[in-house]
Parts: structure tokens; sequence; C-alpha cells
């Protein structure tokens, strides 16, 4: 280890009260950059997992089980909502009578609800350790089996309404439950269809030396089919000795549901793909000369419920798919030798109510660090600016450490902090003294005065760097650097969104999180591409919908220079699909999700609002768990405003609860209402527009809104002449006191096909589709968005054989005073465009060149043209990801178009695709952006859709060229090279 003689000599001596606060120091004369691999290693372990599918399974093998045959069974009214009283009468003798599995006692209780419940000690083994228990209904279960809850010891486990449907879902209801005493509220989701397996773990809330009370709830008019097996057990593939030879090799990220073949019979929202559980497993070799250190292992999003074995050890569960965890591998490693870590992943209950694909589908590092160390996630940079205006601001840093000591001593130590400006040079030090004690924590506080700040903005976002170092007799232990901006951020409620003083409106989009090919698994350089298209487009903001992204998306977000609407899904009013949250203590369970988004991401200065929960329903108990989630909130940061999206928002919601109103599909009337119902609150749009479009499709719906005209809505593709843009960017545009307009949604994603549905397997939102290419929705931002850019686009295609004379609607939407439109050079007209709107003729086809020329002051400023193309000729191959790192996981889009004899992309071309690879990269996987094509993501072949397909190349780990050829029988094959760098 290189040892810091220069730094170690100038600590300031030992002072008695701890911890320390010393001002900003001189910058000195060294250059103290420390890799942070020297004191502590985190090393990515993404490369080689083993993987495999779980087959649908019942139960594990190698588990001991027994079948529960006897029962006692007590009706009620209402079902869940009787929970409180029927726990409460648990220990009553009467009202319970005798009931066997199989035996239909539905018409003795007609329209009641049944609760059954069985007594697991008498005849059944206890766990062992690391042993798993667990109850299955492996189908049927319950009759109908359209809905079953099940508690053990009084925690409320499992709500499997929807899990791995037998038939097809046709429709799905929503249910809420609110406690008598407005304590907590809860939302089912509950879909029709027969699950064929539920199966819950019951090892949390396990009584060892009983008693084991498990209570069924089953609907009215529903009786316990059977067989219903309790077990214990440890699954075999967690072991450490298990054969995963027969396992295939995959590297992190990894998404394998996007692997899968649709079917009706899954779950539409969720793309109408199968969820299988599946195991993963990684062997480490952890060197014996890390002995005496400790030994962990950090997962930034595991899809999701998630469970770990290390060395055969179960270590825990994680329920989110969304947040970052870390867990001690220390008491179990095995040093010098080989280790192994077995997770396994369950996606059959799904979080939200879009595809969220399965998987490890974020990094994962060991770490390893001594025993004295910064704790995980154990900084918080905040800062205070002076004189934010002026040329040279100057800047109060408060570094916050926690200092955690896993030794068997209490410790002293110093700590020593760099300040290091976006230059690089070292503008500050601070040290502290403190002593940790043993197995215990210590927060120490820093402080560092910098003159002429360089202020994080979205123009220009300076990142400077605290590098903390844990100083030991004289030896450095530890080193953690953690990036941070310099900003200041504040909402107004006349004046909107300030940062730095500044007005900045918030020109934003929502986003999912998965793209054409590899589903989730998006590899970090993918989703800074995605956030620099939308930032092309004019766009300064993104909300991460409706969960936390990865670290890494957060740091492209501080980079890039964007403003973040970081959000916590769940408001603990809506835990059915979320993880095995004990009844009654939903809140509580909720704040680890609260707390890892928190604890995470607070130093990022690109997140200016936290959301709390999205759409959650207005009833009393919604608002007591968001002042609760709040207070909880600002114990961790509170330096940033609060929000939660709201829907079709009355006053009555949680607005009064946040520090900044986010409304949902606020029309005018609404923003307005809002605003004088809580003057003194700022305002903006969380959530905005949905405009239900596809690329390239014009053909149905020919009023434009499929909302408003049901009977209209196309089963499938909707329309570009949807106006849900210009109906909900115009009432805020209007409104200089909106804060900012977060659309619905940036890109495609897969699911939520709403309002469309099988064969529709993906969303109609994005201004981008799921494959990165432009829709009409594009142009219509960006011309709102760069107003000093002229910009006029006109659509539709010009493609309209056999329709010669026929009315054809066509749109200018661009940022002009006027356009005017011309076919083959003859004038058709000239529209002034109401601000935020756009053009529109009925123009009678005629094949040849449409015009739309934007006028301003008189003079045409911009213009566009479409015009009718020949016979698809050719693939045209482009991207503009020409070099990607050789580490094994970045992705180039390769765009492809078929083109006419002139170079022209055929707007209606649906020609198959074959794309061959050479040198050091792979096809990742294909797609085209139609929502209902159900050819598969990780595939080598793909047909166009109107026009367009695109094909992922991951680099290996190798550098060289890649060539990518796309061929297609009757087209002339094109060819791409990707430069694959060190
Ligand atoms: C919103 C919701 C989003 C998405 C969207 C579709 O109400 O917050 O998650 O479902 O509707 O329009």
């Amino acid at each position: 280890m290189k040892k810091l003689n220069i730094l170690t000599a100038v600590l300031l001596p030992a002072v008695a009260i701890l911890p320390i606060i010393y001002a900003a120091a001189a910058p000195p004369a060294v250059q103290v950059s420390q890799p942070a691999g020297e004191l502590r290693s985190r090393t990515l372990i993404d490369a080689d997992w083993r993987f495999k599918i779980e087959p649908k399974i019942v139960l594990p093998s190698g588990m001991g089980m027994a079948l529960i045959t006897d029962w006692t069974v007590r009706e009620s009214n209402t079902g869940e909502a009787d929970i409180p009283a029927i726990l409460a009468t648990m220990s009553e003798p009467t009202g319970w009578t005798p009931a066997k599995t199989g035996e239909d006692i539905s018409p003795k209780h007609r329209g009641r609800y049944l609760w059954y419940r069985a007594n697991l000690n008498a005849s059944v083994p206890k766990p062992g350790k690391d042993g798993e228990v667990a109850v299955s209904f492996p189908g049927p279960g319950p009759r109908e089996a359209s809905r079953l809850v099940i508690f053990i010891n009084g925690h409320r486990l499992a709500d499997r309404a929807a899990d791995m449907k037998a038939e097809p879902t046709t429709a799905s209801t929503t249910d809420q439950a609110i406690d008598a005493n407005g304590l907590f509220a809860y939302q089912l989701v509950e879909a029709k269809g027969v699950p064929t397996t539920i199966e819950a773990r019951l090892t949390q809330w396990w009584n060892a030396n009983g008693p084991n009370d498990l209570l069924v709830v089953v609907r009215p008019n529903d009786y316990m089919v059977g067989p219903v097996i309790f077990s214990v057990g440890r699954p075999p593939e967690s072991a450490a000795a298990f054969d995963d030879a027969s396992w295939r090799n995959v590297n992190l990220p990894h998404d394998y549901v996007v692997e899968g073949t649709f079917n009706e019979k899954y779950a539409n929202q969720w793309a109408s793909l199968p969820t299988p559980r599946a195991w993963y497993r990684k062997r480490l070799v952890i060197p014996e000369s890390q002995r005496g250190k400790r030994v962990s292992v950090e997962f930034d999003g595991i899809y999701r419920d998630s469970e770990l074995w290390f060395n055969g050890h179960y270590l825990g569960n994680h329920p989110s798919g969304y947040t970052g965890f870390m867990l001690d591998l220390t008491p179990y490693v095995v040093f010098g030798k080989e280790n192994t870590l077995a997770v396994r992943v369950d996606p059959r209950v799904q979080e939200g109510h879009w595809y969220e694909g399965g998987g490890i589908y974020r990094h994962a590092w060991l770490t390893v660090t001594e025993p004295l160390h910064v704790a995980h996630w154990g900084t918080f940079v905040t800062s205070t600016v002076a004189n934010v205006t002026s040329a040279s601001p100057s800047a109060e840093v408060t570094i916050r450490t926690r200092v955690a000591n896993e030794s068997r001593d209490d410790q002293a130590c110093e700590l020593v902090t760099s300040v290091i400006a976006p230059s690089g040079a070292e503008v500050a030090v601070v040290r502290s003294k403190a002593t940790v004690k043993c197995g215990g924590e210590v927060e120490v506080t820093q402080l560092a005065n910098l003159a002429g700040a360089k202020l994080w903005s979205c123009e220009s976002p300076q990142m400077y760097r605290a590098i903390t170092r844990v100083v030991r007799d004289g030896q450095p232990v530890d080193e953690y650097i953690t990036p941070f901006g310099i900003r200041t951020i504040r909402f107004d409620v006349d004046r909107g969104f300030l940062l730095n003083e500044r007005p900045v409106q918030m020109l934003g989009t929502c986003n999912h999180l998965d793209f054409a090919g590899v589903g989730v698994a998006m590899p970090d350089n993918l989703q800074a591409w995605r956030i620099a298209k939308l930032k092309e487009m004019g766009s300064n903001a993104w909300r991460c919908s409706h969960n936390p992204p990865s670290s890494e998306f957060l740091d492209a977000c501080d980079r890039m220079g964007i403003l973040v609407m970081d959000e916590n899904r769940h408001l603990a009013s809506d835990t059915s699909r979320k993880s095995t949250t004990r009844f009654g203590d939903l809140v509580a369970a909720n704040f680890d999700e609260l707390h890892s988004m928190l604890l995470r991401d607070r130093n990022h200065p690109s997140i200016v609002i936290w959301s709390l929960c999205n759409e959650e329903p207005h009833v009393p108990a919604t608002i007591r768990n968001y002042k609760v989630l709040k207070q909880e909130a600002l114990k961790f940061d509170t330096t940033r405003p609060f929000t939660g999206a709201i829907i079709a928002s009355k006053g009555d919601s949680y607005e009064s609860e946040t520090d900044v109103i986010g409304l949902n599909y606020p029309n005018g009337e609404r923003f307005d209402t809002i605003r004088k119902m809580f003057p003194g609150k700022p305002i903006f749009s969380s959530e905005s527009g949905s405009a239900r479009t596809d690329r390239g499709i014009y053909e149905n719906d020919p009023s434009g809104d499929p909302v408003l005209n049901p009977e209209k809505i196309p089963p499938v593709h909707m329309s570009n002449y949807c106006r849900d843009n210009v109906a909900f960017w115009k009432p805020a545009a209007q409104r200089p006191w909106v804060g900012g307009y977060f659309y619905w949604t940036g890109f495609d994603y897969k699911g939520e096909p709403s309002p469309s549905h099988w064969p529709a397997i993906m969303s109609h939102f994005g201004i981008f589709d799921l494959c990165g290419f432009p829709k009409d929705s594009y142009y219509y931002y960006k011309a709102r968005w760069n107003q000093q850019v002229p910009l006029v686009h006109v659509f539709p295609h010009w493609n309209w054989a056999g329709r010669e004379g026929k009315q054809i609607r066509v749109v200018a939407v661009g940022n002009t005073a006027q356009v005017e439109l011309l076919l083959n050079g003859k004038s058709l007209g000239t529209n002034s465009v109401e601000p935020e709107d756009w053009a529109e003729w009925r123009v009678p086809f005629a094949p040849g060149k449409l015009e739309a020329r934007g006028i301003t002051d008189g003079k045409v400023v911009v213009s566009d043209v479409v015009e009718t193309t020949g016979e698809p000729v050719a693939i045209a191959l482009r991207t503009d990801m020409p070099r990607l790192h050789a580490n094994g996981q970045d992705i180039a889009v390769a765009e492809v178009s078929i083109v006419d004899a002139a170079g022209r992309v055929v707007p209606t071309a649906s020609n198959e695709v074959t794309f061959t690879i050479e040198g050091p990269a792979e096809i990742a996987g294909v797609g085209n952006g139609d929502p209902a094509s159900h050819e598969p993501d990780v595939a080598s072949k793909r047909k166009a859709f109107n026009g367009h397909c695109a094909c992922m190349v991951r680099a290996g780990n190798a550098t060289g060229t890649v060539k990518l050829v796309a061929s297609s029988p009757t087209l002339k094959p094109a060819t791409l090279e990707i430069a694959i760098e060190k």
C-alpha cells in the first residue's frame, strides 16, 4: 500500500472536543488524488455469472414437506378489512369450525369471506439453520384463486392475485381498503385469471418454538380446493458445492425476462412475457492477503425479491427491485480460496404496472475495507452559497461522514478530507479527530470555505470531489470519494424553479428503465445516450418514474446538467405487490426504500426535488402516510423540497403536506384552482401529456383523440395526430409560475400498452420509440424547448399510393408564427400558428413533394419536406455511438433505415433485416418500435417497422474494429464499423 507521507506529516495536533471542525486550509503543494483502490477496493463483479431460469417450480427439491389437510375456519363479511378483528380473535376457541382441504364448505358460508387457519407446529419439522419455511398452493389452490392473502403469526405475507397466470388476463380492477382508524390504506390490483402456483415464505416470521399460526383468506363462495404443502429446507442451488456446470454464463447487467416469448396468457401490463424465478451463482476468489479486512457485496439493483447465500449461508432477502444494498460477507469468507455467492431472483410478482424485467440488471461490486472505514453511503456533502449571482460566489461546504468501526477495539482516528475543484486542484483540506467505539459508528462534521466556487448548473455542470481519508496511527486506512456539486435551488410561488437564483423552467420527461433488445439491463453508456437524446431535444429535466434509477444514471445527470426528480414509489398505501411487508407495519416497511434512495442519492447535485410517491388515493390515510414519510425523509435531507405526484387533484390529496405541489395531467383550470387553494405553494406539473402515438402511424383515429372517442380506439397502433401534447403543454407554458413540466414519457417502454391491449405489448407515450427513433412529438417539444432555433416539421409521410385525390390531414409543428404549405411547388395556403399549437390542412393526395415553410416576420426562416418515395432498394445503417469501451457492457444502437434508390427512407417499409457481426462485439438484441411486434428482442433479425429497425451491438472485452452487416433478401446490404477502444 502506498503511504501518504506528506499528508500524514501535516496532520494537525489532536484536540479535545470531537468532532472538530477546521476551516479550509490553503491548497497544499502536494497532489493528493489517491486512487481509491489502494486503500479500499471496490471491484466490479459483473462478469461471469452462472445463470439458470428455475423450471416451473412448486418446491425446491430437497425440502422436507407435509400436506396441510386440517383447518379451522371462520367467516367474515369484508375480508381484509376485518383483519384487525380477526387477529384479535385468534386466541378465542369459539367461532372457528373444522374444515378439510378439498371440502367444499362455500354453500354454508355463501357470500362471506373465509379465514382458513392452521397450526403448523404439530406434525412438521422445525427449520434447520439457514433453512427456509414455505407454504405452497401448487394449483389450483382455492377454487377461484383470483385472490389469496396469507398471514403467518399475524404478518401479512403475500397477495399473489395475478401471479403466474395460466389463463389470459382480460381485465384488472383496483380495489382499495382503508382501515377504520385511518391507520393505513392499501391498494390491491386484482387481475382475473387462475394462478397455477402460489408460494409464500414464512421463514422471517417463523417462531421456532411455536406456535405458528397460518391464516389464509379466500373470497366469498371460494374454498380451499387443495393441496396445500408446508415445507422446511434449503434450496440446493444455494449450496456452495452445488454443481452449476450445466448453467450458462452471463455478464451483468442482465435481464432474462426480455429473452422470453410474448404470449397473451401473461399479464399484458408487464409486456405479456413470462417472469419465472431464476438463479445466479458467482465464484469469487478472495486472496489470503485480505484476511482481517471486511468483505462485502454490493448490488445496485436486482429485480426482484432477491435472496442471497454466500458459501451456503443465508445472507438475507431484498424485496425491492429498485434499491441498492450491501451485505457483509466477512464471517463466511474462505480466504485464499474460491467462494460462492448464490442469488435467487423472483420477479413473479411485480412492483409496478409496466415492464420491469427480471435479473441482476444493475452493477455488482465486491468491496474490501479495513475494519475502520467510512460507512456504506457514509457521506453527505451540502453547501450554502453567498453572492450566488455574482461572478465569484463563495461556498461553505459541510461534509458529514459516518465512520464505522468493525474491529474488536475502540479506535481513535483522524478524518482528513480534501476538497478537489472541478479543475482538479485541491482547494481545501479539513481534519477532524474522532474515536469510534468497537462495533459503533460516529458522524463527523467538517466545514470547508471555498472562495470563487464553481457552481453546478445545466449549462456548466461543475463537479467537485470530497476525498475522505480515515487515518489511524499516522497511516491512512480508508479513502472514500464523494462527487458533489455546489448550487442553490429554490421553488418560488411566482417565479417557478430557480437554480442559483436564476429561473429555469424544468422541461422534463418521465421515464421507465427499459430499452429494445436489452430490457432493463441498460448499460451506463446507453442510459447516458438516452439522456443525451432528450437533452438535444431541449429537455433539461428527468423524472425517475416511479423509482430511483441506477447510481450511474445519476452520475450521468450530474455530468450532463440534468435536473432530476428522484422518486420513492410507495407511500405505504400501496404495498400489495411490493414485498412481504408485515401487516400493520406498512409505513415502517417502506422506510427501507426511502432510506436507500436518500442515503445513496443525496450527494447528486442533479437531484433538485424528491418525490415521495405517485398518484396515491385521495383518502385521509394517504395524507397521514405522506406526513410520516416526509418526517422520516427530513432526517436525511433538509436541502431539497419534497413533492409527490397527485392525480386529479381537487385539493383533497397531500397537496398541503408537500413543499411543491406536483400535479399530474393538470389542465389550465386545475392549475389555477390549486394555485388559489394553496396560495403559498409553488406548483409544477409532475406528469403530463401521455400523447399516445406510434412512430409512422397516421391512419387510425382521424379525430385525433382516442380517449375522447373510445369507439375509435385502435386496438394496437396509435396515430400521431393525437393533440394531447398541445392540450397539456399549452396550459403549463402559459403560466410562468409553473416550475416545470414532465412529459409522460421520453421513451416508449414495454408493458402498459394503455389504452390498447394484446396484441400490443408496449406503451405508446414515448417522444422516442423503444429504439430511440423520434416520433412527431419530438419535433413539437424540440420547437417549444428551443424557441431560439426556428423549426418546422410536417407530417404525415407522403406515400399514400391508391388514395390519389383523397383528403389527407397534414400537420405542421414548429415555432414560427406562420407556416405555408406547398404541394409540388403549389401553395396550399399560409396558416398562422397559435402559440404552442400547430397548423393543419386537408390536402387531396397527389404524389410528389409536400413542403412546409416556417415564416417569421414575413420571411421564410426554415422548411421541411416529405416526399413520395420509390420502392425499398437498400439498407442504410448508422449510429451516433461509433466508439465503445472494451468493457463487455457498452451498447451501440445501430439504426437501420430502409431506403429507396434516392436514399430516402421508405416510411412504410417492413422488410426483415438480418444482422451479422465480426470483431470484438456481439449482437445484444434488436427492436423496431412496433408495439405489436412479437418478434423476440434477443435475436439477430428484425422486421422494419415503418422504415426503421435497430440492432443493439454490445462491446466485448477486447479492442478492435467491429463490422456489423445488415442484409435483407431484396435489398442492397449495409455495413457499419464500430471501434472498440480501451
Ligand atoms: C399515470 C401514471 C403512469 C402511467 C401513465 C399513463 O397516471 O402515473 O405511471 O401509468 O398514467 O398515462
